[in-house]
């Protein structure tokens, strides 16, 4: 009997204890689940050991890419995105379920990346927009990844301009071109394999007017409210890459296929550009022998209407997205897919040799 009493009483108290003691959790995990970003440093354990799973993911930009800042609702505003927290406030560390990580910012020593243990739900992404050729080996990288966010396809997290799909014929009306062939050039770094497109340029402006644009060539940089319309008023434009990689086909192609142009494409195989737009809707270097034979070919299609404009066939079926323009955009949308992913997967993912994956050597 006395020993039942006593079990009775223990059994009371510890309901009591731990009826208050979820009280007191419940009334701080509320206050600091309305607004995660100002909870102290002391709620943050609670916060993590008490995730309520229909509560958005936190994702922690760990660094600004380049430096460069954008507005954090952006992802809403720009692509619908509103399934997950972005924050650059490091102090969210323990409780972010994703951080992403660009690679030109890591130091080469490990010195800038998070000091503290990591929680173990946490998934870093190793974010990069460069080709292999422009990214260097940091060589503490390996195994510390769950995913990656770049352009290729075998990325965790792909990025890319794609085509989409028209669903009701548009009559697609040819934009009012006033120069032959035009290319807008940025950069023409050596170390950044710009030769290859360089050398190929110069060899073909022997043969054919090229109107150039950009700070590489014409030492002027285009505005960004002049980029469509100049590419726009272009019967061709050369889609040049800075390197030759596998899937490494950029905005620069994305641009004249949006604007109403001819891109004449210089990267990877021919088959690797058909993987992801129509055969017919460009014209690529390797398909001639030389710089010479491409530009009396493009002569030839400057006074054949008919067969120029089967360029342009492809519009019935699809449809090229302007990408935006600014540079912080270029960042923008990638960081908002890695946000959306990280809310839709529960998945377990590491990334093992980072650049052998990466540079395929
Ligand atoms: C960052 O988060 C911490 C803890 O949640 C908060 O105390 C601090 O005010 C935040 N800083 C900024 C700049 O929002
Ligand atoms: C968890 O989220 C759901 C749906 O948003 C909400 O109804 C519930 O009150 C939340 N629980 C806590 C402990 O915040
Ligand atoms: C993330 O990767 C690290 C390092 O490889 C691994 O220890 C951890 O278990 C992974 N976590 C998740 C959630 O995938």
């Amino acid at each position: 009997m006395g020993s039942r009493s006593i079990h009775g009483i223990y059994l009371l108290v510890f309901t009591v204890v731990l009826s208050l003691g979820s009280l007191i959790l419940l009334s701080v995990y509320e206050k600091s689940s309305l607004s995660p970003c100002s909870a102290s440093p002391e709620l943050r354990g609670e916060m993590s050991a008490m995730t309520n799973k229909s509560t958005k993911p936190i994702v922690l930009l760990w660094f600004w890419p380049i430096g460069v800042h954008f507005d954090l609702n952006d992802c809403g505003t720009y692509f619908n995105i509103d399934s997950c927290l972005l924050t650059d406030n490091h102090s969210m560390y323990d409780v972010a379920d994703g951080v992403i990580f660009y690679h030109k910012n890591i130091g080469w020593y490990s010195e800038n990346m998070p000091p503290g243990p990591r929680p173990p739900f946490q998934k870093w992404i190793w974010f990069n927009v460069e080709s292999p050729t422009n990214t260097a080996r940091k060589s503490y990288l390996q195994h510390l990844f769950n995913l990656t966010l770049s352009y290729r396809r075998d990325s965790g997290v792909t990025v890319r301009n794609e085509l989409s799909i028209v669903r009701t014929e548009e009559e697609f009306v040819l934009p009012k071109k006033d120069k032959l062939v035009c290319w807008i050039a940025s950069n023409k770094l050596p170390v950044t394999g710009a030769t290859t497109r360089m050398n190929y340029y110069f060899e073909l402006s022997k043969h054919i007017d090229v109107s150039v644009y950009g700070l590489a060539v014409a030492g002027r940089r285009l505005s960004y409210d002049e980029y469509y319309s100049t590419i726009a008023s272009c019967k061709f434009y050369l889609a040049f890459e800075n390197s030759l990689h596998k899937d490494y086909i950029t905005e620069k192609v994305n641009g004249p296929l949006a604007a109403g142009t001819v891109p004449v494409v210089l990267g990877p195989p021919r088959e690797n550009y058909e993987e992801f737009m129509p055969a017919d809707s460009f014209i690529h270097v390797n398909d001639f022998p030389d710089p010479k034979a491409l530009a009396e070919f493009l002569l030839r299609l400057d006074k054949d209407d008919g067969r120029y404009l089967s360029y342009f066939t492809w519009r019935r079926y699809f449809k090229a997205t302007p990408h935006l323009l600014t540079m912080h955009n270029e960042f923008t949308q990638p960081i908002c897919l890695a946000c959306d992913h990280i809310a839709r997967d529960n998945s377990y993912n590491i990334v093992h040799d980072l650049f052998l994956w990466y540079h395929g050597s």
